[in-house]
């Protein structure tokens, strides 16, 4: 029976809603913390990506989560996602999640609650029948705000069976269209997403009426497993995240479940929004952002998922590339024209290529920024890749809003020598000189950072990275920088390494200004649950 669902009308039997949870879940694992504008950036991303409801946040836990939910909320138009926030029980939430999506064309409020006994009694402290009624109260109250309400049983893998059937009945009579059972600690195995779903299917009264929901943690490996068995079972919105960011182990990856939902339609004929020729640059968008590179053997977006190398494998794929390839690279945004422009290409050319990249939105500012840095590029490597293009653009996109910049550096080093830096920062428009010896290279040009701009803060991660291979490649640097237990993570590119470290260094200082603006106290953010 086809549902009528508030945002997205009558839904066909087989049309799967792709909930998207990398700003909110994935945000949450420690160190991919983003500000608002690095939020800003990917939920253009993952609009272009096709996902149907982005969770853009979750609006009680700061300032900072509030701000970033109301500016996506007020940037996408009706033909845009659905913005959801996340919200627990309490009427503070609730009210604070619609004020962060009031604005938006299309909005969703989704509250949860713990099902399980062992949270129940731990956690929250109360019995199953106060549980019940705060399902009632939280859902109730969310729709006075919008009609399209989720309701998440958290723990409910965890759930007894017939207390998870009653939750989830008390829910639809309060008015939620979409439920969600989540499996938090990624505890189940398909077969349980199969017989839970089933169950809720044939018990609960009004299951048919509603959206039934899956949110899978990775903690044994089995998060996509576990979504394809929940479809199986019915289930018509999978909650998952680009690069299966999240807690610990992480949620189930995006880009995994679109192209298995892709590739196996003969096993599971349902069909999604999802481009999935963008995947690739919205998994390097947010990789960029938060530092955090996929592991290469990452299967759709690591760099080895379509490299073959040994000689049997490499013939084969020469000869016809179905005999060792599932699905096509192209397919999800793999280029193979890889070698694209030398210093005589114009600004016409860059612009064409950051189109075929799908960058067709970047302003002119940061257009003409990318494109004096791309020039700057073309004269010191021989070539330059796609993948040098994205990593230029991604850094300009970044530093869009600094307060901080490097105008300058220079640095003295060698053998038996004490290598010394000499920079110039600018600093809301002034300009700040620094100078400083140091260990070596990178230790004396964050020095002179410290120096031209003094700060107090702990540098607890300097990580590189290649672009590209060659001597000449471009460095990709991570900074991490701990100030009064915040964690940010700043990025630079350069085929210098000292400078792309400074602008590693500077990016993590600028999000730590703004970490500092925006962060009030937390209303029991410890207490955030996964
Ligand atoms: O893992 C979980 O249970 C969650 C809920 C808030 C949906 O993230
Ligand atoms: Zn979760």
């Amino acid at each position: 029976m086809a549902i009528e669902h508030p945002s997205f009308g009558k839904l066909d039997d087989n049309r799967i809603i792709i909930f998207d949870t990398t700003l909110r879940d994935g945000e949450q694992s420690p160190g991919f913390s983003m500000n608002i504008e690095e939020k800003l950036r990917m939920a253009e991303a993952l609009a272009e990506l096709g996902v149907d409801v982005m969770e853009a946040g979750f609006p009680i836990a700061s300032v900072g989560d509030f701000d970033s939910v109301l500016s996506i909320a007020k940037h996408f138009s009706k033909d845009g996602p659905v913005v959801c926030g996340l919200a627990r029980t309490a009427p503070a939430d609730i009210l604070r999640a619609a004020k962060a999506v009031r604005p938006a064309a299309r909005k969703r409020i989704h509250s949860f609650v713990s099902t399980s006994p062992l949270h129940m009694r731990v956690k929250l402290r109360l019995e199953p029948e106060e549980v019940l009624e705060l399902v009632t109260s939280s859902v109730s109250l969310a729709r006075q705000h919008t009609d399209d309400v989720e309701w998440s049983a958290e723990d409910g893998t965890r759930t007894d069976p017939d207390f998870l059937c009653r939750c989830v009945e008390a829910a639809i009579k309060a008015g939620a269209t979409t439920i969600n059972i989540p499996d938090t600690v990624g505890y189940a195995v398909p077969e349980d997403m199969h017989r839970i779903f089933t169950m809720v299917r044939e018990r609960v009264p009004g299951a048919d009426r509603i959206v039934l929901s899956t949110h899978n943690h990775n903690d044994l490996g089995l998060a996509v497993a576990n979504t394809l068995a929940a479809i199986q079972a019915g289930v018509r919105q999978v909650e998952a995240t680009i690069n299966g960011i999240g807690e610990r182990a992480g949620n189930a990856s995006l880009e995994e479940v679109a192209m298995a939902l892709r590739t196996r339609s003969d096993a599971i004929p349902v069909r999604n929004g999802v481009v999935s020729e963008n995947i690739l640059r919205t998994s390097k968008l947010l990789a960029t952002i938060t530092g955090f590179d996929v592991q290469p053997n990452k299967a759709i977006v690591g760099r080895n998922a379509f490299a073959h190398e040994s000689g049997i494998h490499q013939d084969g794929v020469l000869k016809d590339a179905s005999t060792y390839e599932i699905m096509t690279p192209e397919s999800v945004g793999w280029t193979t024209n890889s070698l694209v422009l030398g210093k005589h290409s114009g600004r016409a050319a860059f612009r064409d290529k950051l189109k075929a990249l799908g960058y067709g939105d970047v302003g002119d500012n940061q257009l003409n920024d990318a494109f004096r840095r791309f020039k700057d590029l073309a004269d010191r490597k021989k070539v330059v890749y796609d993948e040098d293009v994205v990593a230029l653009v991604d850094d300009e996109v970044v530093r869009g809003h600094d307060r901080v910049k490097l105008t300058a550096l220079t640095v003295a080093t060698g053998l038996n020598t004490k290598p010394m830096a000499t920079l110039a920062l600018e600093v809301d428009g002034d300009r700040r000189d620094g100078m400083a010896t140091g260990d070596g290279a990178v230790d004396a040009t964050f020095a002179a950072i410290r120096n031209a701009f003094p700060h107090e803060v702990a540098l607890k991660l300097y990580a590189v990275q290649s672009v590209t291979g060659g001597t000449d490649a471009q460095a990709r640097v991570t900074v991490r920088l701990e100030e009064n237990g915040k964690l940010v993570d700043g990025q630079g590119a350069d085929t210098d390494t000292i400078v792309a470290s400074a602008r590693a260094y500077v990016h993590a200082l600028n999000k730590l200004l703004v970490k500092r603006e925006r962060t009030a106290p937390a209303e029991q953010f410890a207490a955030r649950s996964a």
